[in-house]
């Protein structure tokens, strides 16, 4: 707990009543008969004081704790921006593991694989996500020399991970969620990809491909590759990229299972190549980390950053505000870093090397609906850049100053930074965009970069209750454009979208678009541009409609590629939903 007084002053924090239920439930503090006894009032105080009380280690510091704990706390009461969910439920508590994004490696020996199962254990129970690349372990039928037996392969383990995180909820609230990721020129790539046929298997795991360019170019020249044994280094036979894309292809329009990422453009990315190659991403894809790292995310409410136009002058997003938050937030999410306690020492070893952070933003349909642009427009995309870029600039800057006042990350001389002498940072990446799940239900905002999936709708939150929503910037346009009215609302909650509703005005019908109105190139389009400018990845769902095509999902993927994102994910309307608990439904 923080030493740091409540200031009689603190404003109350005004709460939605969906984050009402889902503070309740998830977040605030519980006494050991689950009675609650914190109010949200007191929970983002002990967030805002806790991470606030870091700055007192630096002497070079230009803050005070207080004054920053009251800055903090106005930052988040007024949804400007959120940490990640295990911050705000652990912070200033006993538990102390603030990050939501751990990879662990899993070595090619029995020991190391069951060390893999019990660290994966400890971090869901501290609410953090595990990634982990099943790469290394030899295939199944190859001899073990111990014994002289043969082994059972990356898919046998990968259940006993599953079965693991079956049985432990994170923080006594919600169940892990892991990634499992196999190279495509592993030898059981086959089993892997087929691995979750069966509908309810390994319900705990998203799985992808890694995918390489030497693949990738196979699948052009319409090639064999090879197969490699990753204990040997041996080719042990091969395959036809273009059979096995395919087949990648026929899984994701029947299932979005299993995914691909992109390994060399990832790699491209490693800001510390020194220190290893990145083999695994978190659980929901956008957080690429080192064997042992963890990332500790933040995500800005862009809707926020929205400047009504005023003496005739066109609305705009407030720059000089987006400035701002990212500057605070930057520091919020280093002081994280610092009041994290990991639950492996070889885990704040790495961090302590790098000290990355996701910096990313929420609520990017919210301020385009709010700006009158349609999201599926080269304005829209155009825009995505421009926002991301100055994210990134800012946040870097941010890192910069923070590197004068408190030093730069360990790892930098031998950083590609460091040796392009371009920093020195306070952090080896600065940028992440999240799939805000539950931090855009507190924050009442739309999800991540995700365009609307509805403008209104009745959401299933956690086990049983029903919520009931309906997008205010929409409500507020239907009542200016004297269209509003009771039924109306009735009939769009129905449908979700107001595409065909001829009667409404054209410039409503234009501007607010949602998921499945919107074509899937745009949505591509829409995650390239934000990948361009941040330094991790991106969480995004390519949305199709159910009569989409294996031509169009093979097109999809291909531009995927080409357009230099570091994976994707697809979703055919009506097609079998196997994602691992990572939107607000499943909290
Ligand atoms: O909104 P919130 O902070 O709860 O999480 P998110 O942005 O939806 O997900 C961010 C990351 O948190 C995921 O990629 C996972 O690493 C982790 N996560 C998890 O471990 N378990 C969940 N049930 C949801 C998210």
């Amino acid at each position: 707990m923080s030493t740091l007084k409540m200031p009689a002053s603190l404003p109350d924090p005004i709460i939605n009543e969906n984050a009402k239920i889902v503070l309740k439930r998830r977040y605030q503090r519980k006494d050991a008969d689950g009675i609650v006894y914190e109010s949200v009032k007191e929970l983002f105080w002990r967030v805002a004081s806790a991470i606030a009380e870091e700055e007192a280690k630096y002497d070079g510091s230009s803050y005070k704790p207080a004054k920053l704990a009251r800055e903090f706390y106005d930052l988040m009461t007024t949804y400007r921006f959120l940490p990640n969910s295990p911050t705000l439920m652990n912070a200033g508590t006993d538990i102390g593991q603030l990050a939501a994004c751990f990879v662990l490696p899993v070595a090619d020996d029995i020991e190391g694989i069951f060390d893999a199962v019990k660290h994966a254990a400890m971090i869901h129970k501290s609410g953090g996500g595990t990634g982990f690349s099943f790469s290394r372990l030899r295939a199944k039928d190859s001899v073990v020399g111990s014994t002289g037996g043969v082994a059972s392969g990356p898919l046998s383990f990968l259940k006993i991970f599953n079965c693991a995180t079956e049985q432990i909820k994170q923080g006594g609230t919600r169940r892990g969620a892991n990634m499992g990721i196999l190279r495509v020129d592993h030898p059981d790539v086959m089993d892997f990809i087929k691995a979750k046929e069966r509908d309810g298997e390994l319900n705990n795991f998203n799985l992808s491909i890694g995918l390489t360019e030497q693949f990738m170019r196979a699948v052009e020249k319409k090639e064999d590759y090879d197969l490699v044994a990753p204990n040997s280094g041996e080719v042990v036979g091969q395959l036809n990229a273009r059979e096995v894309f395919n087949i990648l292809v026929n899984k994701a329009w029947e299932s979005g299972d299993p995914g691909i990422v992109f390994l060399d453009r990832i790699n491209r990315d490693n800001p510390t190549p020194k220190l290893g190659e990145i083999e695994s991403t978190n659980p929901c894809g956008e957080q690429p980390l080192l064997p042992y790292e963890a990332c500790n995310l933040g995500s800005i409410n862009l809707g926020k950053c929205y400047l009504k136009g005023k003496n005739g002058h066109d609305s705009e997003i407030d720059w000089e505000e987006l400035k701002r938050i990212v500057h605070l937030s930057v520091r919020f999410l280093d002081n994280v870093i610092d009041a994290s306690v990991y639950p492996l020492d070889q885990i704040t070893e790495m961090v302590g090397k790098n000290r990355k952070i996701g910096l990313g933003v929420m609520g990017w349909a919210d301020l385009l609906y709010q700006l009158k642009i349609s999201y599926n427009s080269q304005t829209a995309v155009d825009l995505a850049e421009r926002v991301m870029k100055f994210v990134r600039d800012e946040s870097r800057s941010a890192s910069k100053l923070l590197a004068k006042e408190r030093g730069e990350f360990p790892a930098y001389p031998e950083s590609v930074f460091g040796e392009a002498n371009l920093g020195p940072y306070r952090n080896a990446t600065t940028t992440t965009i999240a799939p805000t799940g539950t931090l855009s239900i507190i924050a009442g905002c739309s999800s991540g970069v995700e365009p609307l999936f509805a403008l209104s709708f009745v959401r299933n939150v956690m086990d049983n209750d029903k919520l009931v929503e309906t997008n205010p910037f929409f409500e507020a346009a239907v009542k200016d454009a004297d269209a509003y009215s009771a039924k109306l609302m009735e009939e769009i909650a129905k449908v979700g979208t107001i595409k065909k509703m001829d009667h409404l005005p054209e410039e409503l019908r234009r501007v607010f678009v949602t998921a499945m109105d919107i074509e899937p190139i745009w949505h591509l389009k829409m995650q390239a541009a934000f990948q361009k400018f941040t330094d991790n990845a991106v969480s995004k769902t390519v949305n199709l409609p159910n009569s989409a095509t294996k031509e169009e999902i093979w097109d999809i993927y291909w531009k995927a590629y080409e357009f230099g994102c570091k994976g994707v994910t697809v979703y055919r309307d009506g097609s079998k939903i196997s994602q691992v608990l990572c939107t607000g439904d499943d909290k």
